[in-house]
């Protein structure tokens, strides 16, 4: 049977890009596959949260997921850090992954910057604790964002070298999901880098919370180039930003980026701007008003974490039995 499992950081700023690389396609995904979304409370810790805005963001990821359209009966939205299997999972992966696969993580080298010698530990090991996640309900899809590609192959290399360390073929060689034109959406004030929660410019990201106004405002400020845009998808190269407005355009309208270049090949960026304005508009301004009311009721919310940590716990557990006997932990 297929698992799918998917996770998202509560570290504030959604934006489009983990909307239309992750969230829209999750939304797609559960109609026929049964689906694990996960709050990824701990890896938010690598880096230092204030703890009222950790609670904070960690409801707002549970209710843009409800709001775009998943189902949380049907699957399940759960915080990470209530199922302990995740952390105890991570700790056996620490002792299976080895430094010097940690060390080509470009995302590790990307966060810790310059000063690498103060990055915390938990930052390091990060894609273990994700490979955790994963690996610890069998996961065999992992829809993703472009970004995310390389600690899949980590996974990847875990689960291997877990199964021949132990002459044991029990975790699945899971395979990355990166769906639709927008698997990397990069900055709307530079075309080169990608749209991130981090970037110190709020005209660089569209929000998950931001209203009609503030939509139309940030791409009306997106940076272009002084050319019409391109007839067709080759000629994009070395466009970046036509490239990702147009991409942008085919994600939100479900599309091919082929189709958006035929219909509006020719056109100055000012008048593409607008049609993609009303297009974000009629697809976030939805999602961001039932956002800001579930968000009203944090209660419920929370209600809704508890649940779906309940039923990851029960599928987490046996499996975590399992894995400490194979590795010869006593137990139960
Ligand atoms: P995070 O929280 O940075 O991002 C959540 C999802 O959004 C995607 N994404 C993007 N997609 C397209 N363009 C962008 N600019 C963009 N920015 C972010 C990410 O690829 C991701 O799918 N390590 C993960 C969280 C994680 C996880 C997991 C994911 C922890 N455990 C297990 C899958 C499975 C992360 O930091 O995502």
């Amino acid at each position: 049977m297929d698992i799918i499992f998917s996770g998202i950081q509560p570290t504030g700023n959604l934006h489009l890009g983990n909307y239309l690389g992750a969230i829209r396609n999750w939304v797609q995904l559960q109609k026929d596959k049964f689906c694990i979304f996960c709050v990824v409370d701990l890896h938010a810790i690598t880096v230092w949260q204030a703890p009222d805005k950790l609670r904070q963001h960690t409801r707002e990821v549970v209710a843009a997921m409800i709001a775009s359209g998943i189902d949380s009966e049907k699957q399940i939205i759960f915080n990470q850090s209530r199922v302990s299997g995740h952390a105890e999972l991570a700790w056996i992966f620490n002792c299976v992954s080895r430094i010097g696969w940690l060390n080509r993580m470009t995302q590790f080298k990307e966060k810790a910057g310059r000063n690498r010698e103060n990055a915390s530990v938990g930052l390091f090991a990060y894609p273990n604790l994700m490979a955790a996640d994963i690996l610890l309900y069998k996961g065999t899809q992992v829809p993703v964002g472009a970004d995310q590609k390389q600690h899949l192959e980590l996974t990847r290399d875990i689960a291997q070298k877990f199964n021949s360390d132990f002459g044991i073929d029990f975790f699945p060689i899971v395979e990355p999901l990166i769906l639709g034109e927008a698997t990397r959406v990069m900055s709307l004030r530079d075309g080169m880098s990608k749209m991130s929660k981090s970037d110190p410019s709020e005209l660089s990201r569209v929000t998950m919370v931001d209203d009609s106004d503030l939509i139309s405002k940030k791409i009306r400020k997106a940076k272009t180039d002084p050319n019409p845009l391109p007839h067709d998808v080759r000629s994009l190269e070395g466009r970046p930003e036509a490239q990702n407005l147009m991409a942008i355009f085919a994600a939100l309208s479900d599309t091919k980026l082929e189709i958006v270049c035929e219909r509006f090949g020719g056109l100055p960026f000012s008048k593409f701007k607008e049609e993609l304005i009303d297009l974000a508009v009629a697809v976030l301004s939805p999602i961001q008003s039932e956002m800001v009311r579930l968000l009203n009721d944090p209660a419920e919310l929370d209600r809704i974490l508890s649940v779906g940590s309940e039923r990851a716990n029960a599928l987490a557990y046996p499996t975590m039995q399992e894995i400490k006997k194979i590795v010869g932990l006593l137990s139960e």
